[in-house]
This record gives structure tokens, sequence and C-alpha cells, in this order.
């Protein structure tokens, strides 16, 4: 296949000259943990990485750590999976774009922008590497069920997939539903296509660029036979192509067009073919790698829905992993509003169920008052929800980020805490870490681990049978 980016280039030029873990007292903790048959990744520097490698060290065996470790480059020299992805992962999708975002993907080869990752820039997602080992640690393994109430851009879907585990994504907004679609439905792909596509992206392009412009509330852009008239038809559009490829082409589409709007002096029509061509290397690397590492992929479900009332059967899944929006700090629906528009989604209607976006006041102080008030009500149907469809002894993991510059000092990690003790979930351990990427608003994240008590079986009847 064609391709701007020769492969490998991006991780070997990353790691030049630091294919070690830094700083000696580092290593020395390091040796101390592993026995030497286990080589850590490079560019490990923190101790909560540290803490969750050695939660996959004893959660793992062996080929386990091959196969699914996130946080070590091999076992008895064996590279693993995670090193191998993420070695022949291209350039980040669009790393080019300011210095600072090239240099944080340079820093974290193994952390963020691997597999499908990179694609489309969603704020707030979470850090993948951390949730493979998450995952690990929570001991959720290949054929059982992981869930992801709140979904974003599908990280835990992605990874889950990758690993061999079957996950359900459940997300309120079209717009991140869309994105999950497409960067878990691409995983297996067939792309001997992918030359022809980049050669017609402009042609791709003019077949998109017509629904530009459009103000809400018009017909959603879907992809079924129903369409109503003024919506873009993907399947008619691109008959010839499978659906997930038809809603990537629609994601590099919408990607462009934001990219453009922060972009002096460019259109989406100039950022769209290259863009293109770096989605399609993305994809095609992490596929061939898939295909030489024989990987059995998982499952993947996503649900359009509120994770307040989620349809799906008492005891039904292995394990949850979500993290709510960083409430305050980023409101993803003003965030997503050209891809929203794009696809025809009444915004301020879905505003109305979106946590972290609701109540209202005169004053600044009233208005954080009372949208404090809503998250930890939202926040407590949501995780007596997860306790509902959770198995037995099984873990609920929660990352939340520490924000009390935004909610009037109130604390959300000791909030959610309690709030689990209450309901009948307490918290069985926390890991902490200091957050350092790009734009960020806060300083640590908690991973909190709730867990359903094993006694607590309230049978596996019907849905939302409560
Ligand atoms: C912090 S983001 C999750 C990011 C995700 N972990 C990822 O890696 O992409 C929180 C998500 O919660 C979604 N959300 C907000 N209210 C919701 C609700 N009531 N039900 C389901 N999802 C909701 C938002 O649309 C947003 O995508």
């Amino acid at each position: 296949m064609t391709q701007t980016e020769p492969r490998q280039a991006y991780a070997e030029r990353s790691l030049r000259g630091k294919l070690s873990y830094s700083g000696a007292r580092f290593r020395g903790v390091a040796q101390e943990l592993f026995p030497t048959s286990h080589a850590l990744v490079p560019q490990i520097s923190q101790i909560y990485e540290l803490d969750l490698a050695f939660g996959e060290y004893q959660a793992l065996s062996d080929e386990e750590v091959i196969h699914r470790g996130a946080y070590f480059r091999s076992v008895h020299d064996m590279p693993t999976h995670h090193f191998r992805i993420c070695m022949e992962t291209p350039n980040q999708v669009n790393a080019s774009a300011r210095q600072a975002r090239k240099n944080f993907f340079a820093a974290n080869v193994f952390a963020v922008g691997y597999a499908t990752h990179g694609l489309f820039p969603y704020r707030g997602k979470f850090h993948p590497q951390m949730i493979k080992a998450v995952m690990n640690i929570m001991g959720i393994k290949p054929g059982q069920v992981v869930l992801d109430p709140m979904a974003g851009c599908g990280t835990t879907s992605i990874e889950a997939m990758i690993m061999g585990i079957d996950s359900i994504a459940c997300e309120l907004s079209p717009f991140a539903c869309l994105m999950t679609r497409a960067k878990v439905g691409v995983l297996q792909m067939d792309c001997s296509d992918f030359p022809r596509l980049v050669k017609y992206a402009d042609d791709i392009y003019q077949r998109f660029a017509p629904y530009e412009g459009r103000s809400a509330v018009q017909p959603p852009l879907i992809q079924s036979e129903d369409t109503k008239e003024g919506a873009i038809h993907l399947a008619k559009a691109f008959p010839k192509l499978s659906p997930p490829m038809r809603e990537l082409l629609l994601l590099c589409y919408l990607d462009a067009v934001g990219y453009a709007a922060r972009r002096k002096g460019k259109t989406p029509r100039d950022l769209f073919p290259d863009l293109l061509s770096r989605y399609l290397a993305a994809v095609h690397a992490f596929n061939e790698t898939r295909e030489e590492l024989r990987m059995r992929l998982g499952q993947a479900e996503i649900i359009e829905g509120d994770a307040r009332r989620l349809k799906l059967p008492n005891e039904s899944v292995d394990g949850v992993l979500f993290s709510p929006p960083y409430s305050f700090a980023i409101d993803y629906l003003e965030n997503d509003r050209p891809q929203l528009q794009y696809l025809g989604v009444e915004i301020e209607s879905l505003r109305q169920n979106m946590v972290g976006l609701t109540g209202t006041g005169r004053t600044k102080q009233e208005l954080i008052e009372a949208r404090v008030v809503h998250y930890f009500a939202d926040m407590e149907a949501i995780m007596k929800e997860c306790k509902r469809v959770l198995k037995p002894g099984r873990y609920c993991v929660i990352v939340v980020g520490s924000n009390t510059n935004q909610t009037g000092g109130v604390s959300l990690e000791n909030g959610l805490i309690k709030m689990g003790g209450e309901i009948g979930m307490p918290l069985d351990f926390q890991i902490m870490r200091e957050i350092e990427g790009i734009r960020n608003t806060m300083r640590d994240e908690f991973l909190l681990f709730f867990r359903k008590p094993e006694s607590e079986s309230i049978g596996a009847a019907g849905k939302e049978d409560k």
C-alpha cells in the first residue's frame, strides 16, 4: 500500500537513545519488583506505572503477560503483543498539528496512540495502556465481558477487543458512538482497498461536503435504509464498503472539518487527503500486526443510551470500567458541536441527560453548587446500575480526576468513595496518578476499585430488573 510515512519510523525515532526506563533509582525499584525474565516497556517513569505493572505481574501467567500485558516489553526475551503493536504503529494521526502534541506522543509511544486510539482527538479519553493493565488487575479474561457505561470514543472496547475480551460500550452522545463503532470496527479489516481509497480521497470528500453547514434538528445522518430526505445515506454513498469503513471515512471527514477550524489558511478539503492516508496507515498497521500475531479479537457491542438506565440484565458483566465526565472541566457537547450538528443531533435535548452539565444558578457559586448536587445524584444512579449488572465479587473501576478548583472545593473522588460504601459496593483499593497530558485542568487522577460483595447475588433475572 502507498503510505505517506514509512512503517515503524515514528516509534523508532521517538525511542532513539531512550530504550530503557529512566533513572538509576527507578531501575533499582523495578529490579526489586520483577525477575530478570520480565523486561518493562521503555518510557516508564511514574510510580503508578510500576504499581500497574506489578499488579499485572501478580495477576497473569508468563504467557498471559505476552498476550495481554500492558507494561512489559518482553518475557524470557519473547516480545509482548503490546510492544509489537506499539512499535509498528505509524505516525500519530494528527501529531503534526502542534509541537506540544508531537512531544507528548513521542514521549508516550507505548501509552496512548497505538492501534486506532489516535484517530480523532477526543478530549478526556482514557490512557489506553493503563486501561489494559486495569482490566488485567480486575481479573477479566478473554471470553468474559467488560462494560463501559460512559464509553466516550471507545478506549475500553478497543483495548478489550485487542485482549480477546468481549465488551459493551454505552454512551449518550451519538457522535461518540460513531467514533467507537468506527474505531473498533476497523480493528479486523481487509485493507487491500486502501491504496484506491487514498487515490480517490478528493472524491470521497466531495460526497460528504454537501451536508456541511447543516443546522441542528435536521434529519439525522444515519446508515439504515429508512434514512429521511436531506440526510446523507452512507450505504448509498459508499455501496461497496463495509459499515465500519464507511463510518471511518465519515469520522475522518469530521476530523478534517474540526482540524481546519483550528488551522489558519487551511480548508477541510486541503487537509482531508493527508488525514485519510494517516487514518488508513494506522488501521493497516494494526491489521498487519494482528494477522502476524494471529490475535483473536473480542466482540464489541455499542449501545447509544443513558448510563443511569442501562438496558442490560442483572449480573451479566464480569467487570465495569469507566470514567465519568470530568464534570465542569469539559463541555463535551460544545466541544463536539460541529460534528453533532453535521449528524443532525438535537444538542439541547441531549444536554438534559449529560452528566456534569445539568444544574443552573443565578451566580457562579450557585451554578457550581447545583452542578455538584446533580453530578452526585447522577453518579449514584449510575453506580447503582453498575452494581446491578455486575456479577458478585467483581470489580467496578471508576477513573476520576481530582478537580476541587472547579467544584467549589468538593472532592469528587471522596464523594464517590463514600457513595460506594453507602450503596453496598465498597472501595477495595485505589491507585493515584499524576496527569501529564496536553491541556489538562487536573493534577491527579484516581483509579477507584469498587467491588460488589460475593454474598450479594440478586439473581440474573430479566432486563432492568432492579
Ligand atoms: C470522560 S468521557 C469518557 C471518555 C472515555 N473513557 C474514553 O476513553 O473515550 C465521559 C463520557 O460520558 C458521556 N456521558 C455523559 N452523560 C452520559 C450519560 N448520562 N450516559 C452515558 N454517557 C454519558 C459523555 O458523552 C462522555 O463521552
